[in-house]
């Protein structure tokens, strides 16, 4: 298992990988941008083709797998290499299997009672989604006074615009978003530059 790592960029692309979209021509791009960690949702019927094909062209990307709903999903996910499994919510039994396999996953918010779900099982960084339209940056800050030792990944409606200041809130360890490779964006070149531009930054 690779660590868990966001090296210094914190920002977590999250790929949709449709049908005009080549899977290694995408990850090229974003490799090529600096960008070696990303999270490949199961949205389409060619998610986990694409994540085999990924995982065995690219060993080193540290490789996500997003949008895990049940644990059917997880242990295909676990088979297949990826690095680390995030869903967009909580269901026990996935955060179960993931602990038992010794497997790095991580569940996703949006209100306290999820937390407090997730820290029955040890969790303690949490996807919080859907980052913006919950109430963004105050309604973060509303949960860390009773939650302290949470961090949390935000994710949904965040972008180049204002992925700046989620990142420099004390309990965001990473950002999650679309915008450096929206779903059926097939401009390598913008991608890697869009990628490239978070490094800048
Ligand atoms: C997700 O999977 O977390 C969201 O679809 C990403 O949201 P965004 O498209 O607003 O970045």
């Amino acid at each position: 298992m690779k660590n868990l790592t966001f090296g210094n960029i914190n920002v977590l692309p999250i790929l949709d990988i449709e049908k005009n979209v080549d899977p290694e021509k995408l990850i090229n791009a974003l490799i090529d941008g600096k960008i070696n960690t990303v999270e490949i949702t199961l949205r389409n019927d060619e998610a986990f083709n694409n994540i085999n094909l990924i995982r065995k062209k690219f060993p080193d990307l540290i490789l996500g797998v997003g949008t895990i709903v049940n644990v059917d999903q997880l242990k295909r996910t676990i088979d297949l290499g990826a690095d680390f499994g995030i869903s967009p919510g909580v269901e026990t039994e996935i955060i179960k299997y993931a602990k038992e396999n010794n497997f790095s996953y991580i569940p996703g918010v949006s209100t306290a009672s999820e937390i407090i779900s997730c820290l029955k099982f040890d969790c303690k960084f949490l996807k919080l989604f859907p980052a913006e339209p919950l109430g963004g940056i105050s309604y973060l800050n509303s949960l860390s006074g009773p939650f302290p030792n949470v961090s949390f990944c935000p994710t949904g409606g965040i972008n180049s615009g204002n992925y700046l200041s989620w990142l420099a809130q004390k309990n965001v360890l990473c950002v999650g978003g679309s915008w450096i490779a929206p779903k059926n964006d097939n401009n390598y070149d913008e991608i890697k530059k869009r990628a490239l531009e978070v490094l800048k930054n």
